[in-house]
């Protein structure tokens, strides 16, 4: 792109700031601005005039196995999915993409410490984890991880200075999702440097074209891989690629799958899986109506009891099948370095969105989705704030609780 061209683009989608400092460049740092520009996704940007709340459709119970049920057929859950395991059909994807700003380290998520008078970093952790399903099935199965511009270099790495966590090396596959532009509360894309554009990662939305577009369909079709585990880099708890979690849904008959834990109050901040208007959905926290939420069973249990854990078993078939559907675009209000007057500012309070697609919006696409409840205080300590809810204190407290050492 060139720079009558780049005016061009930016005029019609009213950006022509982002040339604000382009006379002031070098020829480097010119090109690489316009390089930048001439791979904006610009479509991003109807998210924000959508405006007004999301209509909740009808809602409806999902099918579901309780914990009881799982205990009960634990046996016979656990050896279908060993078979499974064992054969390569599953295979895991690790969306470790995020920025964590929550948890304000300037490092890679997984690499956070979270050990306490040992160094535990989470990917450890959960690499520990892991192996306990390495062992049962005397097999190691495929696990991609989906990392960021701003993290992969990191992360690849502390992988290799780790030696792979002693997971085989060519079982591990990296592969980097895209960016969207970041912009001020008035949709006006921001500049981070007087050349380059505030971008970040795009959400955990899009880690099934980030994987295909890498090229790692082809390691999907050799392998014969039919399911993919996706799980967060941040519970330090979860079970991955879970024999039984995998036999529950291949003996559902489902062809997705979420791992749940059951709402400690209707308040509870945490997104539930439901069906809306005969589809499977997540419905936010902030978006389901009060009396639905408190809404309860005869039995005295919450109607729509079940939060997902960021932990599900999607069908690659039906992934195929949907890879070409649009998913809606998030906003998320952050706070976002930017240039200003030829200063670089740093802001203390959310200055502007950050744009995202989120995996929970491929729930929406599929014809449905099993819930398998899992028990929470032995399977979810998500670590996304320092201290107090979903923190480094909680999660320490139930790792060892669970009887990891710290
Ligand atoms: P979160 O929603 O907790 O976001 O991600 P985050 O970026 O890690 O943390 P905050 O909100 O800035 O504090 C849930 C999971 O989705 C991944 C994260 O790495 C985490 O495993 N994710 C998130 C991506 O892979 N890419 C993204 O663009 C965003």
């Amino acid at each position: 792109m060139n720079l009558a061209e780049a005016k061009q683009v930016l005029l019609e989608h009213g950006q022509q700031q982002l040339l604000e400092y382009y006379d002031e460049l070098d020829e480097g740092a010119k090109k690489a601005l316009l390089d930048q520009i001439s791979k904006i996704n610009f479509s991003v940007f109807h998210a924000l005039n959508k405006g007004g709340e999301r209509k909740i459709g009808k809602l409806s119970p999902v099918p579901a196995f309780t914990a009881a049920d799982v205990e009960q057929n634990r046996e016979e859950f656990e050896s279908l999915g060993i078979a499974a395991l064992r054969s390569g059909k599953v295979a895991a994807v690790l969306l470790a993409g995020g920025q964590g700003t929550r948890l304000g380290s300037d490092n890679p998520k997984g690499m956070f410490n979270i050990g306490v008078t040992r160094e535990l970093s989470i990917f450890e952790q959960q690499f520990d984890n892991i192996s306990q399903v390495t062992k049962k099935t005397g097999t190691y199965f495929h696990i991609f991880v989906m990392t960021s511009e701003v993290n992969n270099d990191k992360t690849v790495e502390f992988f290799k200075e780790k030696n792979f966590f002693g997971y085989p090396e060519d079982k591990i596959h990296f592969f980097v999702q895209e960016m969207a532009p970041a912009c001020d509360l008035n949709g006006k894309i921001l500049l981070e440097d007087k050349g380059r554009v505030a971008m970040s990662p795009n959400g955990n939305g899009g880690w099934y074209s980030s994987l295909i577009k890498n090229g790692d369909g082809e390691i999907l079709s050799r392998e014969g891989i039919e399911w993919l585990n996706v799980y967060s880099v941040d519970n330090v708890l979860q079970r991955i690629c879970d024999p039984v979690f995998i036999g529950a849904t291949l003996k559902s008959g489902c062809n997705c799958s979420a791992k749940v834990v059951k709402k400690v109050s209707p308040e509870e901040k945490v997104g539930v899986l439901c069906m809306e208007d005969g589809k499977p959905a997540i419905v936010e926290y902030y978006e389901m109506p009060q009396d639905i939420a408190s809404l309860r069973r005869p039995d005295g249990e919450l109607k729509f009891a079940y939060g997902v854990t960021l932990n599900y078993l999607f069908k690659v078939e039906l992934l195929n099948k949907t890879i070409d559907k649009t998913l809606p675009v998030h906003l998320s209000l952050k706070k976002i370095p930017y240039i200003s007057g030829g200063v670089k500012v740093k802001p203390e309070e959310p200055n502007g969105y950050k744009f995202e697609y989120l995996v929970l919006d491929m729930i929406k696409l599929m014809e449905n989705c099993l819930a398998v409840e899992v028990v929470r205080e032995k399977e979810f300590a998500p670590v996304k704030n320092r201290t107090g809810v979903d923190s480094v204190d909680s999660a320490r407290a139930l790792l060892a609780k669970n009887g990891v050492k710290l």
